[in-house]
């Protein structure tokens, strides 16, 4: 499974932004592997793209199981020994969600938007750090925004998500502690905002297709060595912490 390509990891790839993100990538000339935690998922969305001759290959991947992580991780050294790109898609939202109690809401959400995206990170840092160009985007979210809260004409002033929120809030911190840590090697860590999408996620009632979403993680997946770090952005440009 060598590859000369640009070697990308995306974490909930097989459907949404995360499937979006991969196909893009994939376009430029990428060799994505596609992370799912269903592993039928992911093959299926992977066969959809290989009549346009994509190098897109499904691993399964639960950001929430060290074993999972940890075999990924291995298997990626074995195969590629190193990484350039992770996108850390996976993410939930269970503000809405009736039968769970706000405790359980926080738990279940912090268990995959952060400390599943510092297990995949810490996993594959040994392998960012064998790319002479390597990049980690944090998908995040302007509902995490503490600067676009405190004000109320925001467009989304009135949305109350307060685990989601947070979550995000605590994944914009550890965008800029990462960039901090890995600066010296080298490592790129920016978190992206891909806007309000029509996804699952949404009950497709966001005004973006996961097309448009893809575009801004992409750009940072891919920036060069004059690009910054520790930044936070979507399409217009950088949005405050
Ligand atoms: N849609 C929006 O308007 C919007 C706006 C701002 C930010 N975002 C962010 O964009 C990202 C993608 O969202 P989306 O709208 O594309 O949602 P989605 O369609 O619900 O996709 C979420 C993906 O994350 C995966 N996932 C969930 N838990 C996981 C885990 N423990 N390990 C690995 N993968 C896991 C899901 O896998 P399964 O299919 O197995 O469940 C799925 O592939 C999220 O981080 C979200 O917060 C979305």
């Amino acid at each position: 499974m060598g590859t000369k390509r640009p070697l990308a990891l995306v974490s909930g790839a097989n459907r949404g932004i995360g499937l979006a993100i991969t196909t893009g990538l994939a376009r430029k000339g990428v060799h994505v592997l596609l992370g799912c935690r269903n592993f039928d998922q992911g093959e299926e969305a992977a066969v959809a793209l290989r009549p346009e001759g994509l190098q897109v290959w499904p691993v399964q991947l639960d950001t929430t199981d060290d074993a999972s992580v940890a075999a990924l991780a291995a298997r990626i050294t074995r195969d590629f020994g190193h990484l350039d790109i992770l996108i850390n898609n996976a993410g939930i939202g269970l503000d809405y969600d009736p039968s769970l109690s706000v405790v359980q809401r926080m738990e279940r959400t912090l268990a995959v938007n952060v400390v599943g995206t510092v297990r995949l990170i810490e996993a594959m840092v040994p392998l960012l750090e064998k790319s002479d160009r390597a990049r980690i985007v944090n998908v995040s979210s302007v509902l995490g925004s503490f600067g676009l809260r405190a004000d109320p004409s925001w467009a989304f002033a009135d949305t109350k998500m307060p685990t989601y929120q947070a979550s995000k809030a605590a994944l914009n911190s550890l965008t800029l502690s990462y960039a901090d840590r890995l600066a010296e090697k080298g490592i790129k860590v920016n978190a992206i905002c891909p806007g309000y999408t029509a996804t699952a996620a949404t009950n497709y009632a966001g005004s973006r297709t996961p097309e448009q979403a893809a575009v801004v993680a992409i750009t940072f997946a891919l920036i060069d060595g004059a690009g910054p770090t520790g930044s936070f952005a979507d399409d217009s440009g950088n949005l405050p912490w």
